[in-house]
């Protein structure tokens, strides 16, 4: 049966990683948060001390420390650099607001870009980020670009913040989601943007299970389209 790449974009908390994880599960397809990836670069960089700006550095400890995934008992994925668990340390606060200065830098992103698109090759695949309709998979047969009110987010991010016994304040929270959009939407290398072919979806006010309703029917239909030809 053929399979195909799924690419699912959009801004911080716009629900992206939930769906995609339920996605791929569904269909059988390798998951990829490639904001994961950018998270355990700025978590090296930060562990070790390294300006934000210091790249040469950044990319030879990379090299020494490499990204892997796997997984736990429960089939969650889980986030190593070199031998490290980084799963949870990477979605801290100090991460979450240096990775969009990480993220900006061109050499970084040229080289995860490359693990990205290796991964991909090995066969079906639901990755999410910012620009992986428009530069890592441009010939995705399905892009899906997720937005959600800054409000929105703000609370989801407020209530999966409590679940990990985080008290967190929900005006700074939108003030940082507002910030992390601006910065990652105006940056000069692969700027957060949907490509001309994806579809567009607001999730303001639509629970889980009804988008990836929406995201499934779509790859179901382009499945079956390509099963008759
Ligand atoms: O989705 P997230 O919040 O885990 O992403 C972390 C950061 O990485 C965010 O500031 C945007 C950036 N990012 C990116 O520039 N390109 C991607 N493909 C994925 C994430």
């Amino acid at each position: 049966m053929k399979q195909i790449q799924i690419a699912i974009d959009g801004p911080a908390s716009s629900g992206k990683s939930t769906v995609a994880k339920i996605i791929a599960r569904d269909f059988g397809y390798t998951y990829l948060d490639t904001g994961a990836m950018y998270r355990a670069v700025t978590y090296l960089a930060l562990q070790n001390g390294l300006g934000l700006e210091d790249i040469d550095s950044i990319l030879m400890l990379l090299e020494a420390h490499p990204i892997s995934f796997g997984r736990d008992e429960e089939g969650e994925q889980l986030v190593f650099v070199g031998d490290v668990d980084v799963t949870h340390a990477i979605r801290e606060n100090d991460v979450t607001n240096a990775v969009s200065a990480v993220a900006a830098q061109e050499m970084i992103r040229e080289r995860l870009v490359a693990l990205q698109r290796s991964i991909a090759e090995q066969g079906g695949i639901v990755m999410d980020g910012r620009d992986i309709g428009t530069v890592v998979l441009p010939t995705a047969e399905l892009k899906i670009f997720l937005v959600a009110s800054v409000q929105e987010r703000a609370e989801r991010r407020y209530k999966e913040n409590l679940q990990k016994g985080i008290e967190t304040d929900l005006a700074t929270l939108e003030k940082e989601i507002a910030e992390r959009d601006y910065k990652d939407s105006h940056r000069a290398v692969s700027p957060l943007k949907p490509a001309e072919d994806a579809i567009h979806f607001d999730t303001t006010g639509v629970d889980i299970p009804a988008v990836v309703d929406f995201i499934s029917k779509k790859a179901k239909k382009i499945l079956d389209k390509s099963a008759e030809t």
